[in-house]
């Protein structure tokens, strides 16, 4: 029998997780933006709203690179996105270059091609690979927190894209140094992955974390 009491719980339980479910983004902020505290209030105007950062793209030279060139937009190189909830990142895709299979903890990633062809998928909790193809300009959608990875499989032309983010900052996992150049010790990833410490020792020193 449900006495009110369990009713009420249930109420709110309900109504809790609800809220939860639809708070997707960062944390809503109280004021229009947020200013760092370094910054004095009255010195902001409109270039403190303009990222310019992506200007260097237009001289970036992709020769003999196999990873794609990423150039992020988050609240660390562009503060005004602090508390706005979104951030953006390009990735330019040198002939056959990829962008390796990763994670982003905090936001979907909303991606669209603005140049070329782009092999993308994902994995999803179940471990059901989706892959696609896509041709600018396409828009792909990498659910939150899903392993996922691009390839330009053209072995010629570049590709280029624009990736979207519902948090100021997503963060991103690397699966290789996640995995391979954390520091986890050979003998457990070698039991992980079922095989023996050189091949372990081997991927990790390829897999050096980034500095
Ligand atoms: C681009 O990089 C390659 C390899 O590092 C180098 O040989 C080439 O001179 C560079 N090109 C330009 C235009 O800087």
């Amino acid at each position: 029998m449900e006495t009110p009491s369990t009713s009420i719980l249930l109420t709110l339980t309900l109504t809790i997780s609800s809220l939860v479910l639809v708070r997707s983004g960062d944390p809503d902020i109280l004021s229009d933006f947020l200013i760092p505290p370094t910054l004095d209030p009255s010195t902001v105007t409109r270039q403190f709203f303009t990222f310019t950062g992506f200007r260097n793209l237009r001289k970036a030279n992709l020769t003999g690179k196999t990873n794609a060139l990423i150039t992020k937009a988050t609240k660390k190189e562009f503060p005004v996105l602090h508390g706005q909830s979104v951030s953006v990142a390009t990735l330019l895709y040198p002939p056959s270059g990829i962008n390796p299979p990763h994670i982003h903890p905090r936001s979907a990633e909303l991606l669209l091609v603005l140049q070329g062809e782009l092999e993308v998928g994902f994995v999803d909790s179940t471990n059901k690979l989706f892959v696609q193809t896509l041709r600018a300009p396409d828009l792909f959608l990498f659910p939150k927190g899903l392993v996922h990875f691009q390839v330009n499989n053209d072995a010629h032309l570049p590709a280029a894209a624009v990736a979207m983010f519902g948090s100021s900052d997503a963060g991103t996992i690397s699966i290789p140094r996640g995995v391979f150049g954390s520091g986890i010790k050979d003998d457990i990833l070698a039991k992980a992955f079922a095989t023996d410490k050189e091949t372990i020792a081997k991927i990790v020193e390829a897999n050096e974390p980034l500095t």
